[in-house]
């Protein structure tokens, strides 16, 4: 990068299934589901910082303090002008708890899957941060990647915040870690916001507020399939239903049918059952020990877990082995 160009967007093309081939595939199974990847469209992401801020949802503001209480060893990982790298970066609003805080991040390198955000984000931090260099990559980082070759003077610190780990099924999740441990050097850090096992009450009042927004963002998919697809799909058929799944460490995010249904998505008719479900969503939640379990299995090692004073969630970070 040119020494005055600050901006640089490295598009790797992230394939995108259709959303239709996806929806009427997911609906055509058994167990009916849809990937929460579809939840965030306009609307959905309008929705998603709505719930960030639910006095329920304890994993956004708990992240948020356990980050600024960390905030300068958090700043001690970096080298001078090291590169703070990304996964899903989306609003970027964490990140500013450490770009105002470390003059050490001569780079930022947002990471995800459209272009189109990570440019329009990236042009605001620029204009907030006038000595940051920005390179952002659209890639698909649920899959196998690489990170290309980057003009970079210091090391790395790369972050997954917001507990998305969670949202991965255990197998991605170990694919992420093994591709983000290939992605590090001897001095890069990885650091990892993990929601935790706890009470199944307090689980399923932070995916069941009162207010309805939760039910509101998953129902939202069904109002997008309207939209978008030519469906004739009633939201109004179908109700929001969260649990914690003990067996499998998971919150489950279901749209249940409330009657006997049928409706059509680009021509091809669905059936549905009273009480009969769509899967949504999966939010695995992990103790300390399985989540010491998948690093070590990814060849990485725990430098550092900060907690908050519930031990509701988890900053962990990891080095390479
Ligand atoms: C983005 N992700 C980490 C959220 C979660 O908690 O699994 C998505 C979400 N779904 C319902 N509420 C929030």
């Amino acid at each position: 990068m040119a020494s005055k160009e600050r901006y640089r967007n490295v598009d790797l093309k992230p394939e995108l299934k259709s959303f239709r081939d996806e929806v009427i595939a997911g609906l055509s199974e058994k167990q009916k589901r849809i990937s929460p990847k579809f939840f965030y469209d306009e609307e959905g992401s309008k929705l998603f910082n709505a719930i960030t801020r639910l006095e329920e949802y304890y994993p956004t503001r708990t992240e948020a303090s356990i980050l600024s209480a960390h905030k300068e060893e958090i700043c001690n990982l970096f080298s001078d002008h090291g590169a703070l790298f990304e996964y899903g970066s989306g609003g970027s609003f964490k990140t500013e708890i450490l770009l105002d805080s470390c003059k050490r991040i001569d780079t930022y390198v947002p990471i995800d899957i459209s272009s189109f955000y990570l440019e329009q984000s990236s042009k605001k931090l620029l204009v907030k941060y006038p000595s940051l260099k920005i390179i952002s990559i659209a890639l698909d980082y649920s899959g196998d990647f690489t990170i290309p070759m980057l003009d970079l003077s210091g090391n790395i610190v790369a972050i997954f915040l917001g507990s998305s780990l969670g949202n991965f099924e255990p197998e991605v999740s170990k694919t992420f870690m093994w591709n983000a441990m290939e992605n590090l050097d001897e001095k890069d850090r990885l650091l990892v916001g993990v929601d935790l096992v706890k009470d199944k009450d307090v689980l399923e009042r932070a995916y069941n507020d009162k207010s309805g927004v939760t039910a509101a963002f998953n129902l939202n998919l069904l109002k997008r399939i309207r939209r978008e697809l030519r469906s004739d799909i009633n939201p109004e058929d179908f109700e929001h239903y969260a649990f914690y799944n003990d067996e499998m460490n998971r919150i489950e995010m279901h749209l249940r049918a409330k009657k006997d249904i049928h409706f059509s998505v680009d021509q091809v008719k669905i059936t549905m059952k009273k009480g009969e479900t769509i899967h949504t969503e999966n939010s695995y939640k992990y103790s300390v020990d399985q989540f010491t379990e998948l690093a070590r299995q990814n060849h990485l090692e725990i430098k550092h877990m900060w907690c908050d004073a519930k031990n509701y969630f988890a900053i962990f970070v990891l080095k390479k082995i």
